[in-house]
């Protein structure tokens, strides 16, 4: 099969479009034909190599988290899933989803709702994933309460309100001047912009502030 593989780290230039073989996938994984991806931080991160204490030096190395595809084999041990099933979800790490098959565990896949083409279903998994476990699982979030987003605009952000409206919250958005509208545009109670104002600096009180961006000491 073909997939885009770096065989080191470095800037763009070691990504290389190969002939690899295809992936043997394990009994609890799927055998994904890859209809789309997308590109998360984790990817570039990894490419640079600033992951290379986890990824160690083994190469050829497929980058890649998120995949939208049609399942074309299943492991022994898979039972929610068959060939056919139009599903998206996330490989395990290292990636390996920039290729035109992916291994992907039955527990990080889902099946692909109809009302979403495999490209727009592939935005979906690390992101939105990110944004849900930050926000309910170690936010443990609740109706009514106030939460601003740092990184609104952002790929883990663009989820997070949104999840966050939909657990019944007061939800501030925080991005700069071009995505004022497109946050207010996902429901956004209130917006800042970061370039106007600094929102470390207000009266407010939040009861949960999610800070995707991390560049703001805001003890
Ligand atoms: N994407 C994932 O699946 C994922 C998963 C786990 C962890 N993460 C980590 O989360 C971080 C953000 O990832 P992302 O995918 O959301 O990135 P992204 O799509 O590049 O979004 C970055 C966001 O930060 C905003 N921003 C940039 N500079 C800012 C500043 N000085 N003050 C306030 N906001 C600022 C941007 O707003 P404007 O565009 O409006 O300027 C944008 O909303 C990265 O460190 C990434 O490694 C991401």
């Amino acid at each position: 099969m073909k997939a885009m593989v770096i065989r080191g780290y470095g800037a763009v230039d070691v990504l290389k479009y190969e002939e690899v073989e295809k992936p043997n996938i394990k009994p609890d994984q799927l055998l994904v034909k890859v209809h789309a991806s997308s590109v998360n931080p984790i990817d570039w991160k990894t490419r640079k190599g600033m992951l290379s204490i986890l990824t160690g030096n083994k190469f050829p190395l497929i980058l890649g988290f998120d995949v939208a595809g049609e399942v074309v084999e299943v492991g022994s041990q898979v039972t929610r899933f068959q060939v056919g099933d139009a599903i998206y979800g996330s490989t395990s790490f290292p990636g390996g989803a920039y290729a035109e098959f992916a291994a992907i565990p039955e527990k990080l896949a889902a099946i692909k709702p109809a009302n979403m083409n495999y490209q727009q279903a592939a935005t979906v998994p690390l992101a939105a994933l990110t944004a849900l476990q930050a926000l309910r699982n170690l936010g443990n979030i609740k109706s009514g309460q106030k939460v601003l987003v740092n990184g609104a605009s952002g790929g883990v952000g663009i989820f997070a309100v949104q999840i966050a409206k939909v657990l019944g919250a007061e939800v501030t958005g925080v991005c700069s001047t071009r995505n004022l509208d497109f946050v207010r545009s996902l429901n956004a109670d209130l917006v800042i912009d970061y370039t106007q104002a600094d929102f470390t600096n207000g009266n407010v009180q939040y009861d949960i502030i999610f800070d995707v961006v991390a560049k703001k000491n805001i003890f």
